[in-house]
């Protein structure tokens, strides 16, 4: 008898075939508490979940008895419990490779729209605002040979570090818990700790996942702490960032402008005062959302699914110990 598990994501057809071909699948829109309680039966019976969002923690595990394996479609993983799970011997797959590049061209993205005003001098131009010649107004702040900093050189750190060493002959300053030596011999990064990256950074790049150290790094102190006239970006997770000590500061003029992928809430308000501050571009979390990127998600969230519950663990395992 094929295993049973829990799809809470629409895969492309063939991947689902391929699922199928592994798997007897129950199929879900999300993972909530209202699909959890309506298909309490299927949740008992899986032996494993693939999706992205939702929450697992020590009470969904209590609901799923036979639960061994997790697949989730995103290199964070910040809603899952690891300890609850290492606990219950359930192994936790991610997607942490596959992404890189597409996040990073994200985060590049955010620092040129922001540096440049693209939105809002666009959305100008859209209006019917450029009739004569343009006045200082429209003008924005230069990306190439600025300091960038990093916060948090993982994968995506340094396919960002390369973007902006190559590229844009941007000096790069990181702030990380280890020295990264191929970042500092292939892009001249140099390690500081936060408070130097936040006084010499023109371009603070955040690109760390939430834990409980992570949570609120930069708040109102770090903000103030920042270069007058720094640009901050976020494509990490949002409460890595205290929103209302960020709007503090747009508001306040203390930062040039903000380029935001991940919000402390998600869908991002509609009165949310982001919305409001013409220096802020707010993108949906779409850092990895490409057609080719986030179908490599899906594959290799549904490969990463079939050789856990077939006992082996392959590269994307954030607790294989506990298959030991
Ligand atoms: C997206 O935010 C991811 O974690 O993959
Ligand atoms: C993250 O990139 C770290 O090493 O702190």
């Amino acid at each position: 008898m094929k295993p049973s598990v829990v799809l809470y994501k629409t895969l492309p057809d063939d991947l689902r075939a391929k699922l199928d071909d592994h798997f007897t699948v129950t199929e879900l829109s999300d993972l909530s508490p209202e699909t959890l309680s309506r298909h309490a039966d299927a949740f008992a019976q899986t032996e494993g979940i693939l999706g992205s969002g939702g929450k697992v923690d020590a009470e969904f595990l209590q609901k799923t008895p036979k639960l061994r394996a997790a697949s989730t479609v995103s290199v964070g993983y910040d809603n899952f419990d690891v300890d609850a799970l290492n606990a219950r011997g359930v192994v936790l797959m991610h997607t942490p490779t596959v992404l890189t590049e597409t996040v990073a061209d994200t985060m590049m993205a955010l620092v040129l729209t922001s540096a440049r005003r693209i939105v809002e001098v666009a959305d100008r131009v859209k209006a019917g605002e450029w009739q004569g010649s343009i006045g200082a107004d429209w003008f924005g702040v230069d990306v190439h040979h600025k300091k960038l900093g990093i916060l948090g050189m993982g994968r995506i750190g340094m396919a960002l570090a390369q973007r902006a060493h190559l590229g844009f002959s941007m000096p790069i300053l990181y702030n990380a818990r280890r020295h990264h030596e191929e970042a500092e011999q292939r892009f001249d990064a140099t390690w500081c700790d936060l408070d130097r990256l936040l006084r010499e950074s023109d371009f603070l790049c955040i690109s760390l996942p939430l834990t409980e150290e992570t949570h609120h790094l930069i708040g109102r102190e770090q903000l103030a702490k920042m270069k007058p006239g720094a640009v901050l970006i976020n494509a990490g997770r949002g409460p890595v960032v205290d929103e209302e000590a960020l709007i503090a500061a747009l508001r306040d003029g203390t930062l040039h402008a903000a380029g935001l992928d991940v919000f402390e809430k998600e869908p991002l308000s509609a009165d949310s005062p982001l919305l409001t501050l013409p220096n802020v571009v707010a993108l949906p979390h779409i850092g990895s959302a490409t057609h080719e990127t986030r179908y490599g998600m899906a594959k290799d969230a549904v490969d990463n699914l079939i050789t856990a519950l077939t006992g082996k663990v392959g590269k994307n395992c954030v607790n294989p110990q506990v298959l030991k």
